[in-house]
């Protein structure tokens, strides 16, 4: 159908070519956009006009046939291209050339710390998505990690507003040169899966503009992000897919947004206020997840005959209509009728090596006593234990669910590197699903042995090995790290703390890899060797991991979220704060209150000086970095920051230099610091860099919810710069 539509475009310019005058403005690519968009709009009636604003199928919208103005597909996103669906079912279509590169999930790309990796990760993926003949990208994700429990904590790019924003933006242009709209969501204060659709998320103005918001804001004004998906979830009351603050006084208000909101699969609830409240594109309405037939309806959709009817009878005009078409229209400009957009390219080996050094590079050594790397040719026996070594994860966790070319397990990428050296051990079973809405893994991973056979033969197997590598975690089934439901603590399931501490027994030195994309407690330090945190890798993640171990890579990632001792010492302590209390009022909507205000993630464990398992930032490497020379001068309003780097190792590595501001007293309670700044810095053994960073006026404010404006108090700021954040190497003062 595209191809025809596109066809009709081309023959109706080819027609116009004999005279190019007789061009429709349209269609002509030397014009301004929105010139072309008010001819396009000219020619359309309002039954055209409806028909754009919402899905005729799972993932597309209806363009304009006669005018040969194409359809708008949507693919999830965002982590690689989704397998096609049916038309009107979210069975798999059966394709069989719809395997695409995974790329690592988002919480290891924020785990890189590193801008050009997102470009990089940005640009792959919007390659894909065009070769696949998509024009809006369902991602990123970029909702603060406000729970460690949060299902969706791995689709997301941590619990720091300024890192998530810093690295949404190059992901959102890498995306967006291929023709290939992103589509940054879950627009807003959308930090948790349990009840996502009945909960009313209560937050307060400051901490929604500096928590909430600055990831969205930058991908929309530094980003220039052409599409923002609505959360499930309401605000002040009123569903996000339809929210007037949200939507038309923020997003379309305060930041010129003019690109087009689209609601979540199913998020838009209402006639009225979906078109008067900034919706632009309604998809997934009135089906029942993943399981309802195909009389979905598209007719019955709120922003079809509901509307149309509305128009006929002069219960609405036709602004609305023509804002959102407007907007469809340049998006449909901007990605499927640009003449200039590249082609993209799917699945080639750039795309893999590019999963591969993300996947390595956020890869975070937690601790290690010395074990780590593992000798190029280690003598003896390597034993590998869990079962996340073999268990392949690409498949699975709801809408992120891919399928792909091919995926390298730890196992397999261990074996590769040192042949019949290795061996395996289960040691325990956990999760032996190996297919999600019917995407499989091929694996068969079941397992006759009982939880004390299996622990008996690892602990056998264990004893002469000479190392031990654990690879274990979380994976992507239900009340994991997975969509539509909550983890219900932070600990490891399965046993495999039992197992570890068994294991470590008799191999004191072994090394574990935590897989997860959400932070999980660890205890393990001074009982075992090394702790790795791994994530979901994508096609590449065996190899990025034994990158690491076998130090080919110099680990150099560092955590984008706290690792909690225990669940209760982190900031939510009431139901009412998670998961939200039960409605008295027959409404059927939870009521949830961000009590902690602005004291998430490491703001709550610094203020009450509650010491973490693994602070936000942390991050090891094989080599050792050198702080010195910390210089602060002020130009206007903004603050210069330079210092010297040094690898004082011997070994060549990056290490990420992190930048935090400390307010002083004076107006509302502050975070102890806050991120302001960080720049990775690759060094070679004993090599030094001058870093330098630019802090503006926006590092130093608070958001004074009264006068709705960003506000600095006078005063004498610290600056703190520092491997993490509870890491501060190096501090000085600048007075404001
Ligand atoms: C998810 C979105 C996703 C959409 C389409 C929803 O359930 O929340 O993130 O893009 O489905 O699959």
């Amino acid at each position: 159908m595209r191809k025809i539509v596109l066809f009709a475009a081309a023959a109706l310019m080819a027609a116009a070519c004999v005279n190019r005058s007789k061009l429709p403005v349209y269609l002509d690519q030397t014009k301004d956009i929105s010139l072309r968009v008010e001819d396009a709009l000219s020619r359309l009636t309002t039954e055209e006009k409806v028909a754009m604003v919402h899905a005729q199928s799972k993932f597309s919208s209806p363009g304009v046939p006669r005018l040969g103005i194409p359809e708008v597909w949507c693919t999830d996103g965002p982590h690689g291209i989704r397998p096609e669906v049916l038309w009107d079912e979210w069975d798999q279509a059966g394709w069989t050339n719809d395997s695409c590169t995974a790329f690592p999930a988002l919480s290891a790309l924020s785990a890189t710390w590193d801008r050009g990796l997102s470009r990089l990760y940005g640009d792959c993926i919007g390659q894909e998505a065009r070769y696949r003949e998509k024009d809006v990208l369902l991602g990123p994700g970029v909702n603060i990690c406000r729970t460690p429990l949060n299902g969706r904590t791995f689709e997301y790019m941590g619990e720091d507003p300024y890192l998530a924003a810093q690295m949404v933006v190059p992901y959102v242009k890498g995306v967006q040169e291929n023709g290939v709209a992103a589509c940054v969501k879950h627009f807003a204060v959308n930090n948790q899966e349990t009840r996502r659709t009945q909960t009313n998320s209560n937050v307060d103005d400051r901490t929604l503009y500096e928590i909430y918001l600055p990831a969205f804001e930058a991908a929309v004004k530094e980003g220039g992000a052409w599409a923002v998906m609505g959360s499930y979830n309401l605000y002040n009351g009123q569903y996000n897919c339809h929210n007037k603050v949200l939507l038309q006084d923020i997003l379309k208000g305060e930041w010129g947004f003019d690109g087009v909101v689209i609601s979540d699969w199913g998020g838009c609830r209402d006639d009225d206020e979906a078109i008067l409240y900034g919706l632009d594109m309604e998809y997934g309405t009135w089906t029942d997840g993943l399981h309802s037939g195909a009389s979905n309806g598209y007719d019955c959709y709120h922003l079809a005959n509901p509307y149309l009817e509305r128009i006929r009878d002069g219960r609405v005009g036709t602004d609305e209509l023509d804002d959102k078409v407007r907007r469809i229209l340049r998006l449909i400009f901007r990605t499927a009728m640009n003449g200039d957009k590249p082609f993209g390219t799917f699945n080639s080996p750039e795309h893999y090596a590019a999963a591969r050094k993300i996947a390595a590079e956020g890869t975070v050594l937690l601790y290690n006593n010395g074990v780590l790397p593992l000798p190029e040719k280690p003598e003896g026996k390597i034993l590998v234990v869990g079962e996340n070594a073999i268990k392949k994860m690409v498949v699975g966790g709801g809408s992120s669910n891919l399928k792909t070319k091919y995926e390298v397990s730890p196992l397999e990428a261990f074996k590769a590197l040192w042949g019949d050296a290795v061996v395996y051990e289960r040691g325990y079973v956990g999760d032996v699903s190996t297919s999600y809405n019917k995407v499989s893994t091929g694996q068969d991973l079941s397992d006759p042995r009982s939880s004390f056979e299996l622990l008996s033969d690892a602990i056998a197997a264990a004893s002469d090995a000479r190392y031990v590598i654990f690879v274990g975690g979380l994976n992507k089934s239900k009340n994991q790290d997975n969509e539509s439901t909550d983890k219900l603590d932070i600990c490891l399931p399965y046993g495999q703390a039992d197992v570890i501490e068994a294991l470590a027994e008799v191999a004191p030195d072994m090394v574990v890899v935590n897989i997860s994309g959400s932070p999980v407690a660890l205890p393990f330090e001074g009982k075992v060797g090394a702790i790795v945190q791994g994530w979901y890798g994508g096609s590449e993640s065996g190899n990025a991991l034994a990158d690491v171990i076998s130090g080919k890579v110099n680990p150099s990632g560092k955590l984008p979220f706290t690792v909690p001792a225990a669940l209760s010492d982190g900031p939510l302590k009431t139901e009412r704060q998670y998961p939200g209390i039960a409605p008295e009022d027959g409404s059927g909507i939870w009521q949830e209150y961000y009590d902690e205000g602005v004291f998430v993630g490491y703001r709550w464990y610094d203020s009450k000086e509650i010491k973490p398992l693994y602070a936000f930032g942390h991050g090891l490497s094989y080599t050792t970095f050198d702080y010195s020379g910390l210089r602060l001068s002020r130009n206007g309003k903004k603050v210069k920051l330079s210092l010297k780097l040094r690898n004082s190792g011997d070994r060549a590595g990056a290490e990420v230099v992190q930048v935090y501001v400390s307010a002083p007293e004076g107006g509302p309670e502050r975070p102890l610091k806050e991120l302001k700044g960080f720049e990775k810095v690759y060094l070679e053994p004993g090599e030094s860099k001058i870093v330098e960073m630019i802090l503006d006026s926006r590092a130093f404010s608070y958001f004074d919810a009264p006068s709705h404006k960003w506000t600095v108090v006078p005063g004498t700021y610290s600056i703190l710069a520092g491997s993490a954040s509870d890491d501060i190497r190096l501090e000085g003062s600048v007075k404001l």
